[in-house]
């Protein structure tokens, strides 16, 4: 009677906890699909069919309970040291994808990453899809061939074609990628690896981290649900007291 029996948390409940805690905007890092096909003796290039699959129902989800923005680590500038065939799949995914996003009429999407070493005809649909998406009520930035180091020296390396020889903060900040968003208030990375791996270094500086030991594929709403709840307890200070 008098058990600790959890409740399940239903989704009004996280809509609340996501609207009280001012939760905006989550950064994922979609790791461990690799693992996830190996542990199952299938090859690496299912474990991503796997977790772009996974990625479609975390959009869905996030969109459902309020957030307003998410960004996905989908390929990052050092994952071209991948063998070509999984690099390839990788590719192929998300040529796929985009026919698929083209349909969604609530999200906008927008490629952050450095477009010019994709294939052109992908490039080339990226911006399509931005084009037809732009203004919608939910955003999805997708990283792709994207580098949290590379993006703050294109960042300082356009300030400078300005011709400015000193620059500052909000230079760079009006410069990311990702300018017309707040920074990501969480930052979650599934595949137990607890490490940043070149994501969002700017825009991460007051994020909240938060790691799954689930490998990409197997991280399900109740997991969201668990990562909002720890977010919504967390102290957010931002150096202040
Ligand atoms: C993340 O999963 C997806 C990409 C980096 C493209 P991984 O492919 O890194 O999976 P693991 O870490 O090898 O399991
Ligand atoms: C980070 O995962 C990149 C993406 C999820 C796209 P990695 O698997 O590439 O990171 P490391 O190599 O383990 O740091
Ligand atoms: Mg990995």
């Amino acid at each position: 009677m008098f058990g600790k029996k959890k409740q399940p948390i239903i989704k009004e409940d996280i809509i609340g906890v996501v609207k009280n805690s001012g939760l905006r905007h989550i950064a994922y890092i979609m790791d461990g699909n690799g693992r996830w096909a190996t542990e199952r003796s299938l090859p690496r290039e299912l474990g991503h069919s796997a977790g772009a699959k996974n990625f479609k129902e975390v959009v869905k989800y996030s969109k459902n309970v309020g957030i307003r923005y998410v960004t996905v680590y989908a390929f990052s500038t050092e994952n071209w040291k991948r063998p070509e065939r999984e690099v390839a799949a990788i590719m192929k995914l998300l040529d796929q994808y985009i026919d698929e996003a083209a349909l969604e009429d609530e999200i906008e999407f927008l490629f952050i990453g450095d477009r010019e070493s994709v294939d052109p005809r992908i490039k080339e649909r990226m911006s399509s899809l931005e084009s037809l998406t732009v203004g919608r009520p939910f955003r999805v930035n997708i990283a792709f061939n994207y580098g949290g180091r590379d993006e703050i020296v294109h960042a300082v390396n356009r300030v400078l074609s300005d011709g400015r020889t000193v620059i500052n903060e909000k230079d760079i900040t009006d410069n990311v990628y990702t300018s017309d968003c707040p920074d990501p208030d969480l930052i979650v990375r599934t595949g137990a690896e607890f490490r940043i791996s070149n994501f969002l270094m700017w825009q991460s500086a007051y994020s909240e981290l938060y790691f799954s030991d689930k490998m990409w594929p197997d991280f399900k709403q109740a997991d969201i649900d668990a990562a909002i709840i720890e977010f919504s307890k967390r102290k957010r200070r931002f150096g202040g007291v």
